[in-house]
């Protein structure tokens, strides 16, 4: 255990909220939370909640006498190794900028000798005030560490930058802050996600409905744990993970370069949705349907089996883990692919099923079995995000065991 603790400073804004996740997912990685919750804070979030999720008391007032008998407020902002304020608000960030401190938080953000790191949540315009622009760049200046803000729409309506980083991603920056080596640390991981692009002619292609959820998830779970991580994309629109190195990639047999580029690798996971066909030539310019008058025949030739070859080549992965995309028997199918393409792991899945009204395909959840040397484990309903997290914990159990 590394024994590790942040001090949390919880500023007043609607991103508070988070600060209660955030503390939930510390403590499953270890780290303790001791919590100051400022005034504005506190219209947000209740201190019973904070110290609930903390399991200790909450700090609030620089004037207590109760609070300074039990933790002077010197020794408060040096107890923990490292100060987090998420929501870092303007006031929070200006009066740090401007050397202000006239509560707890502030006067803790000034008296500590520890790393602080700032994850700021305001409105956009607030956000690109040109006085707040001033105390960001004098923070940075000063050594203060940031995460976010994101993109996004804000509960005020408006859309920009000003959203606080979610709470996984300020757990991924205290974790670096700290120094904290997740289960995967020393692990090279390499990830395919989303369908591959075929071209029939420059404006038309062979693809399918992959949307890249479940593989970027996976990229992102893997990362987090501490992974170096590689995610080989096709053409989808999500956001990259933090942390992990993106390739683009369009077709097949691009991919399939881009993996062998990538390798050597201790785990790959083949996400992909990869076009089995491609047309055997594409045209140079568009196929058109008033001069070439009969309907073009388009002739598919296979595409290579990239699963296949990387589990067969020189450098194969210690752990080679396929998906099976099935729609009828789908673990019976899944196991004789698994022998067939040389897998460690195969995931299966139906995705002609139906999970709160969405497609496994394209939406937020699914449900796999894992088949592997040992059986088939079913796995409950769950998002793409715990799929993915409940995979990295696995891989790292598997890879240790292995070791
Ligand atoms: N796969 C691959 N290269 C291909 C086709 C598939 O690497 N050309 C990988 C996928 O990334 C997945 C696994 O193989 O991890 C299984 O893909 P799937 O489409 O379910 O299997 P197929 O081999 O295409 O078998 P079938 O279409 O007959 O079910």
């Amino acid at each position: 255990m590394h024994g590790k603790s942040i001090l949390l400073i919880i500023g007043g804004g609607i991103a508070a909220y988070k600060s209660l996740e955030l503390i939930r997912r510390l403590s499953e990685r270890g780290v303790k939370t001791r919590a100051i919750l400022t005034k504005a804070g506190a219209e947000f979030v209740t201190p019973l909640s904070v110290s609930s999720l903390a399991g200790e008391k909450v700090f609030s007032d620089l004037f207590s006498l109760t609070d300074e008998a039990e933790m002077g407020h010197i020794e408060l902002s040096r107890s923990a190794d490292l100060v987090v304020v998420a929501p870092a608000t303007a006031d929070l960030m200006g009066k740090l900028a401007g050397g202000l401190a006239n509560d707890l938080a502030s006067t803790a953000l000034l008296a500590t000798d520890k790393p602080i790191l700032m994850a700021p949540a305001m409105n956009v315009r607030m956000w690109e005030s040109p006085s707040v622009r001033r105390s960001v760049e004098q923070l940075k200046k000063d050594g203060v560490l940031f995460v976010g803000p994101n993109d996004g729409e804000m509960a005020c309506g408006e859309f920009g930058p000003g959203r606080m980083a979610e709470p996984l991603e300020i757990v991924a920056a205290i974790e670096r802050a700290l120094k904290i080596e997740g289960p995967l640390a020393g692990v090279r991981a390499l990830v395919t996600a989303g369908p591959t692009r075929e071209p029939v002619d420059p404006v038309r292609f062979l693809a399918n409905h992959s949307s890249g959820k479940q593989g970027y998830a996976i990229a992102d779970a893997l990362a987090r744990a501490g992974a170096d991580t590689t995610l080989i994309s096709g053409p989808v629109s999500l956001a990259p993970p933090t942390g992990v190195k993106l390739m683009r990639v369009t077709t097949a047999r691009e991919m399939l370069a881009a993996c062998e580029s990538a390798l050597p690798a201790d785990v790959l996971v083949m996400a992909a949705a990869v076009a089995d066909w491609r047309p055997d030539i594409a045209a140079n310019s568009k196929i058109k349907k008033s001069t070439d008058r009969i309907v073009p025949l388009i002739k598919l030739v296979e595409n290579p089996d990239i699963l296949h070859t990387l589990a067969h080549g020189p450098q194969r992965p210690r752990l080679v883990i396929g998906f099976a995309a099935e729609t009828d028997d789908v673990v019976e199918n899944a196991v004789a692919k698994r022998a067939r393409k040389g897998a460690d792991w195969i995931i299966a899945n139906d995705v002609s099923a139906n999970l709160d009204g969405e497609s496994v395909m394209g939406g937020e959840k699914n449900r796999i079995h894992l088949i592997s040397e040992t059986g088939t484990e079913d796995w409950p309903e769950l998002s793409k995000s715990e799929v993915g997290s409940r995979l990295a914990l696995r891989i790292a159990d598997k890879l240790k065991g292995a070791a």
